[in-house]
């Protein structure tokens, strides 16, 4: 599947760690099973738009304002890429795609969408994606220890990030899920 190709030349490593932990979550958050699943395939995609941007823009150390909003163009590519596949799976990928970098405070893009009118879907792959990329190596910064991670995530609740999310994702940690 075609699809499946533009995931491996990703970081797909990433894509399928914040599938997990998104599932993880919206387990802890008591979502359906269904729901579940959705949220994991879909998480898959979240940064699919990647592909349209290229390595010497992704790989820099630092990013200026214009990098910066080339950057934030990922979104609007990975909806294309996927706006003709149809099913509940590529609804999901779609809503996660373009909520995952809104903020809780509407200081997001690309919609600058606020509180509850970002889908639940994006706001839990929000907090797992920044987790992950935080615990990660990047070429900009080496990879935090968790802890670390975990006090910034913490920081963010209201700011970010969904404060009901947060607490799950906090709780959820607490209790060492396996990821
Ligand atoms: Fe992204």
């Amino acid at each position: 599947m075609i699809l499946e190709n533009v995931l491996n030349i990703l970081d797909h490593n990433h894509a399928r760690r914040v599938s997990k932990l998104s599932m993880s979550l919206a387990r802890q958050l008591g979502l359906s099973e269904h729901e579940i699943h959705l949220i994991g395939q879909g998480a898959l995609y979240h940064d699919i738009g990647k592909i349209a941007i290229p390595t010497s823009l992704t790989s820099k150390e630092k990013f200026n304002e214009e990098d910066r909003r080339l950057m934030q163009r990922h979104v609007e590519y990975g909806l294309s890429i996927l706006s003709v596949h149809t099913g509940e799976e590529m609804e999901a990928a779609r809503a996660i795609i373009a909520s995952h970098h809104e903020r809780w405070n509407g200081q997001g893009y690309p919609h600058g969408l606020m509180g509850e009118a970002i889908p639940l879907y994006g706001r839990i792959v929000a907090v797992c994606d920044v987790f992950d990329a935080l615990c990660s190596d990047r070429p900009y910064k080496a990879a935090w220890p968790a802890s670390k991670a975990l006090d910034y995530i913490k920081g963010q609740s209201g700011e970010a990030f969904d404060p009901r999310v947060v607490e799950a994702f906090l709780q959820m940690m607490a209790e060492g899920v396996a990821v």
